[in-house]
């Protein structure tokens, strides 16, 4: 069922300190920040040959991040997502096997503009995934 690693979705308290740490210690490739307000973050990707890593600030008072970064304060990873080709069939298979889908369980619109699900990080030892339908 899971394809690629899409992402991995890191939480920082200061994006502008994260993405020159990735650009001028790591020596990545990083983009401009993109306001994502429907998504309650700001993120700076970081464009690997076989990935990417998403930096996220959060942006505005409801941000899913909040709460993480109160927890972590330095920042860490916040979830890894991974390809599917049918979200639909990846979602109902995961609810048939006992899984939680985060929210009301229909998949959502992503950071990409692609249909996305969340999984609860207590299913899955500990860590937030997120599918991606690509
Ligand atoms: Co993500």
């Amino acid at each position: 069922m899971l394809g690629r690693v899409n992402h991995i979705a890191l939480a920082v308290p200061d994006l502008a300190a994260a993405s020159a740490s990735y650009r001028d210690t790591l020596g990545a490739r990083v983009s401009q920040p993109q306001a994502l307000p429907d998504h309650g973050v700001t993120v700076v990707f970081v464009e690997l040959e076989n990935t990417k890593v998403e930096l996220l600030e959060p942006l505005g008072d409801a941000s899913p991040i909040a709460a993480f970064l109160e927890k972590n304060p330095a920042g860490g990873m916040h979830h890894i997502c991974y390809e599917v080709a049918d979200i639909i069939a990846a979602r109902n298979r995961l609810l048939a096997s006992g899984a939680r889908v985060l929210g009301n369980g229909e998949p959502k619109t992503g950071a990409h503009g692609k249909p996305v699900v969340f999984l609860h990080p207590k299913d899955f030892f500990g860590t937030l995934i997120e599918l991606e339908q690509v």
